[in-house]
């Protein structure tokens, strides 16, 4: 009877320890989820607040002499830019309400749409390029990959001051491969800030590789390349 016991007892100890593990695991599992959908939510914040931010103040900064030159032309860009703040505003909603912006419409036509959107804001010449037969990529890459792309047209324009940016998205049988090119002032050393660290993050998280290439006056070049089996 003692040795019953004795069993008992030891198994019930041990069905403890095992629950107290299980609940440790939980509130583990917990947290990271919790840190990866805060991290996510701030990473979409920084990338659409901070390229309309760069839009709307470059639409602005062009808007005095503008006015001086021609009146029709600046009321014109006024409302433009009105139309961009209060897309910015939907977008930055989006986010908050954690909806894809990209649902329904194909990688490319997203890219279309953002690259027609920046050329119209900050009178740069952005050329798009795709290579090979596109196939369908999901969600989660599709938003990974056009917030990259938006990163990217950010910094040109802001740290690099291009008036030149070439995209190039390249559908391979085993990767999908983007290529962002800036005309700009580069830079000799790059210390990644939120915008290059979140890309490699995004980039990473799709089993993908991102690299940075760029030296002073030679604008910089941003190569994307993620798996097409795997993830995508
Ligand atoms: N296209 C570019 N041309 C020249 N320098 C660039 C370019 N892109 C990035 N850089 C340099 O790399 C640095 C890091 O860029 P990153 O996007 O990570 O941060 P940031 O733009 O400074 O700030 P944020 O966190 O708001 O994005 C920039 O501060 C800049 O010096
Ligand atoms: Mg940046």
């Amino acid at each position: 009877m003692t040795i019953v016991n004795k069993a008992n007892k030891e198994l019930i100890a041990s069905i403890e320890e095992k629950n107290k593990d299980l609940e440790y695991y939980s509130k583990k599992i917990e947290e990271l989820t919790i840190k990866e959908e805060r991290n996510r939510v701030s990473q979409d914040l920084h990338d659409t607040v901070g390229h309309i931010f760069t839009s709307v103040i470059t639409s602005l900064d062009a808007l005095p002499f503008l006015y001086r030159a021609d009146q029709k032309e600046a009321e014109k860009s006024i409302k433009e830019i009105s139309d961009l703040t209060r897309n910015g505003l939907n977008d930055v909603r989006k986010t908050i309400h954690q909806m894809s912006p990209t649902s329904h419409r194909t990688l490319v036509e997203s890219v279309t749409e953002l690259i027609a959107d920046f050329m119209k804001h900050t009178a740069t010449d952005i050329q798009l390029n795709v290579e090979g037969e596109a196939t369908k990529v999901n969600e989660r890459a599709k938003f990974a990959i056009i917030r990259c792309i938006q990163e990217g047209l950010t910094n040109a324009k802001r740290h690099g001051q291009a008036t030149c940016i070439k995209i190039n998205i390249s559908f391979k049988q085993e990767e999908l491969i983007v290529l962002i090119d800036d005309n700009g002032n580069g830079c000799n050393e790059l210390n990644l800030g939120f915008g290059l660290r979140s890309m490699k993050d995004r980039i990473s998280a799709l089993a993908g590789t991102v690299n940075f290439d760029s030296k002073l006056n030679n604008g910089m070049r941003i190569t994307c390349n993620i798996p097409m089996a795997k993830e995508v």
